[in-house]
């Protein structure tokens, strides 16, 4: 087996500099968004969420611009496509999601996050923003499994891989109609589905750990989410394989500008080519891989996964925020 080094030679790299300072932009957003969890405007919380980002991010060590954002120029006020953060040092390229499943976040549901990934200048695909098909299975499925093939071939690789039978999987796919064909011949083929409502990121993030109970991310959702997917998938091992889809001559047109394939399988190391990357997400509302934002009298308290894929090390941070001076806050183990 070759080893990958840890990091050497990478004292003056961004990611030693940033891994820290990121989660605080994820927690930030995160703080922010669940003021207005539970609260059903999906508007406030996004809004929330982003100003909080963008504030943060201001402050970093980085000269950044965005590349994966909240939508173009013309149609985003903060955090669009292009904008530029930070007057700092590292030159880098950012994707964000400051809240990903801003309607869950509303509701009060499962499965919010404040999400975020750097790389060095060309290190992020810049994906349009339009569907993909996706595949993301954890490490030992790495380099195994094969969007092309039948869903079938693609469970009992997987299962070999985890050194369990196929009912023994648990494929996670959105609640959608158009994955009512995927979902029958996954059952089909014995393994179980949990079916989610959003936030294909988190669901993605939660197949490169183990102990989260889940196997794989099946089926479609967005092209944009597919890139911070890479990202972590990087950093963890995992694998991404995706399929950009174009639903018409518009998207079609949209492709060829940017050089997208829509018959191409792009991998983990196409969407996320960097070779410094810092990724962190911060739980605003519960899910199977972060708690989410936890509020009590006086301050906050939130749970944090944020890694470096040069430095290969992944950090889980539990961090209470004390808010309010005035208030005699006991913090509890
Ligand atoms: P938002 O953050 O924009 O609310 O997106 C949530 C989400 O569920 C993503 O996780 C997923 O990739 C996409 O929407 C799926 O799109 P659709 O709801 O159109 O199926």
């Amino acid at each position: 087996m070759t080893k990958r080094p840890r990091g050497e030679g990478l004292t003056q790299s961004f990611e030693h500099a940033l891994v820290l300072p990121t989660a605080r932009v994820t927690e930030e957003a995160a703080l922010a968004a669940s003021r207005f969890m539970g609260l059903g405007d999906k508007n406030a919380v996004d809004g929330a969420g982003t100003e909080a980002m963008r504030e943060v991010l201001n402050t970093l060590d980085i000269r950044g611009t965005v590349v994966i954002g909240e939508g173009e120029m013309d149609e985003a006020p903060m955090l669009y496509i292009g904008e530029q953060v930070g007057s700092g040092q590292y030159e880098v390229d950012i994707a964000v999601d400051p809240v990903e499943g801003t309607v869950v976040t509303a509701k009060g549901l499962p499965n919010g996050l404040a999400v975020i990934a750097l790389s060095e200048r060309g290190g992020l695909m810049h994906a349009p923003d339009c569907y993909m098909e996706k595949l993301i299975v954890p490490p030992p499925a790495a380099g195994r499994v094969n969007l092309d093939w039948p869903v079938e071939a693609n469970l009992h690789v997987l299962a070999q891989a985890l050194d369990r039978d196929v009912e023994d999987l648990m494929i996670t796919i959105l609640d959608r109609e158009r994955h009512e064909g995927l979902i029958q011949r996954v059952r089909a083929a014995g393994a179980r589905v949990k079916l989610i409502g959003d936030g294909d990121v988190v669901a993605g993030l939660a197949v490169g750990v183990r102990g989260t109970g889940v196997h794989a991310l099946m089926g479609s959702g967005g092209a944009p989410e597919g890139v911070l997917s890479a990202a972590a998938c990087k950093c963890l091992g995992a694998e991404i394989q995706g399929r950009f889809i174009a639903e018409d001559d518009a998207m079609r047109e949209r492709f060829a500008a940017m050089g997208v394939d829509e018959h191409r399988i792009y991998k983990t190391a196409d969407l996320a080519p960097g070779e410094q990357m810092v990724f962190s997400a911060t739980g605003i509302t519960y899910g199977e891989l972060l708690s989410g934002v936890r509020r009590f009298a006086g301050g906050a308290r939130t749970h944090t996964l944020v890694m470096g894929y040069a430095t290969r090390v992944v950090r889980f941070l539990d961090s209470v925020h004390l808010e309010d001076d005035s208030a005699r806050v006991t913090i509890r183990v």
